[in-house]
């Protein structure tokens, strides 16, 4: 086996899910269906992928092209769609002719491993057959095409659902869609399809049968694993598999060494990293593009995308999109990191606080009820509970710079743009609206006048 060619089925609109999305676009996880079936194939050695695109071709085709690692794929036109078989023979002419070992994989089995995808192409090899098909024994075989064997075991066949006979409905071992084929007999079986079925398709099964008759060795190579080879054809198997697929990265994590105190309450998506001695409560969520450090603590109720937590960080009710926060950092409960943020280590952004656009120094503290948006804050700030920064005037922002070690009164309003110097003091309740220069005390509010026995006079 010198150079194998890996085509993906994907061209049915996947009717069962009832989308205008096409099937194999659906996301388990924060990837799509295809795109774990494409890094199988490509994992498991095929030096070319020829992708059938058919429904939505134009979407399917942009997306797979969207895909890291996905810039050699081609792609093959099926329309209309007539067929599993038919969608193969479109994308043959494309083949290299260097081909040895053709591999068809359906855009809709995306928990197949590499191993066990490399361990059937080992097989195939090794084997000499002009096909091999994967199979596995199913308790419930409904809706799957039956593997027909004869009396001594050897492959005949497979049977659909629609055409199968009672007894044939009774065969409990299933073709998961997955084969290993000989490009040159394979060429002649599917000249020989025809569309003579319950479906009206024509059925790239029916080109075991062909083979078969023309006297060709194949194999069937019966899967222990089930759950790798199920096929996703409605919304039910969808949840299904994806909670499978949160189920193995969870245990990868706390196999490398991150506790997971709930792992059917934690959802990680593929592309993160999670330092060791992290700890995950319930209630979490850790998208795309995130990775996490050592010892942090990520607490119930966070969610986390694409953002990057040094190490020892303690998060609680705590929402962090596109951001970098530093060591040690304390945010929540009830905090809301928006996109742009950098906080330094040690800072502390407590409860229902708001960061957009905000850069925090080392050791700041943000401890309740405020809003910094378009800031500079330096190291070792306080900014007391209730103060924000305005930084919208309706048609522009505009940024507030605070220098290290200011002490920031409780509900101060920053009218951006506005300059706060270093170990500046600013009194409880103003609203600054002109610089501040170093080491000077603003007071910006109004002074304090009682009008004595006001409440008896107005009897
Ligand atoms: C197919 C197999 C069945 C097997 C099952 C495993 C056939 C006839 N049947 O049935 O034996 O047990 O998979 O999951 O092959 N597709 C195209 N063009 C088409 C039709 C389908 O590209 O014209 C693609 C689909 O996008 C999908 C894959 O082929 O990715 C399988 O099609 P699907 O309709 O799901 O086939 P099943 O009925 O599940
Ligand atoms: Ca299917």
């Amino acid at each position: 086996m010198d150079f194998i060619t890996a085509v993906v089925l994907a061209a049915g609109k996947g009717l069962r899910m009832k989308s205008s999305l096409p099937k194999v676009l659906h996301p388990l996880l924060n990837r799509s269906m295809l795109a774990y079936v494409l890094q199988a194939a490509r994992e498991s050695g095929a030096r070319e992928q020829i992708v059938v695109t058919g429904y939505e071709g134009q979407m399917v085709r942009a997306a797979v092209e969207a895909l890291p690692g996905a810039a050699d794929c081609r792609f093959a036109t099926q329309e209309p769609q007539l067929g599993t078989g038919h969608a193969l023979q479109t994308a043959m002419p494309g083949v290299n002719s260097a081909c040895d070992c053709l591999l068809v994989l359906c855009g809709d089995t995306p928990l197949l491993s590499a191993a066990t995808l490399s361990a059937f192409l080992r097989h195939f090899a090794a084997s000499g057959a002009a096909a091999a098909l994967l199979s596995c024994i199913l308790p419930e075989p409904y809706g799957y095409g039956r593997v027909i064997r004869g009396e001594n075991g050897e492959l005949l066949g497979i049977v659909e659902e629609k055409d199968a006979t009672a007894a044939q409905k009774a065969i409990r071992e299933i073709n998961s869609g997955i084969y290993c084929f000989a490009p040159g007999p394979l060429r002649q079986a599917l000249a020989m399809l025809t569309n003579d079925n319950a479906q009206g398709e024509y059925y790239l099964t029916d080109t075991i049968a062909a083979l078969r008759r023309q006297g060709w060795p194949l194999e069937a190579v019966c899967l222990a694993d089930a759950a790798e080879i199920t096929g996703i054809n409605d919304r039910v198997q969808l949840s299904a598999a994806g909670q499978l697929m949160q189920r193995r990265i969870n245990q990868a994590w706390m196999l490398a060494g991150v506790t997971i105190i709930d792992p059917g309450s934690a959802y990680i998506d593929a592309d993160v990293s999670i330092g060791a001695d992290t700890v995950i409560e319930p209630q979490t969520y850790i998208r795309a593009g995130s990775s996490i450090g050592c010892g942090c603590r990520i607490g119930v109720g966070t969610e986390i995308a694409a953002s990057r937590l040094g190490n020892g960080v303690y998060t609680r009710h705590a929402i962090i999109d596109e951001s970098e926060i530093g060591d040690n950092c304390q945010i929540g409960p009830f905090t809301r990191i928006r996109p742009g943020s950098k906080l330094a280590a040690n800072v502390k952004a407590g409860h229902f606080v708001e960061l957009k656009k905000a850069e925090i120094g080392a050791g700041s503290k943000i401890p309740h009820l405020s809003y910094v948006g378009d800031a500079i804050i330096g190291s070792g700030v306080n900014i007391g509970c209730g103060s924000i920064t305005c930084n919208y005037d309706g048609k522009h922002k505009y940024s507030t710079v605070i220098g290290d070690d200011a002490f920031i009164g409780s509900n101060t309003n920053f009218v951006a743009p506005v300059y706060v110097g270093a170990r500046a003091v600013i009194g409880a309740g103003s609203t600054i609206t002109g610089d501040v220069p170093d080491d000077a005390l603003a007071i910006a509010r109004a002074k304090q006048v009682n009008k004595l026995d006001y409440n008896l006079r107005k009897k």
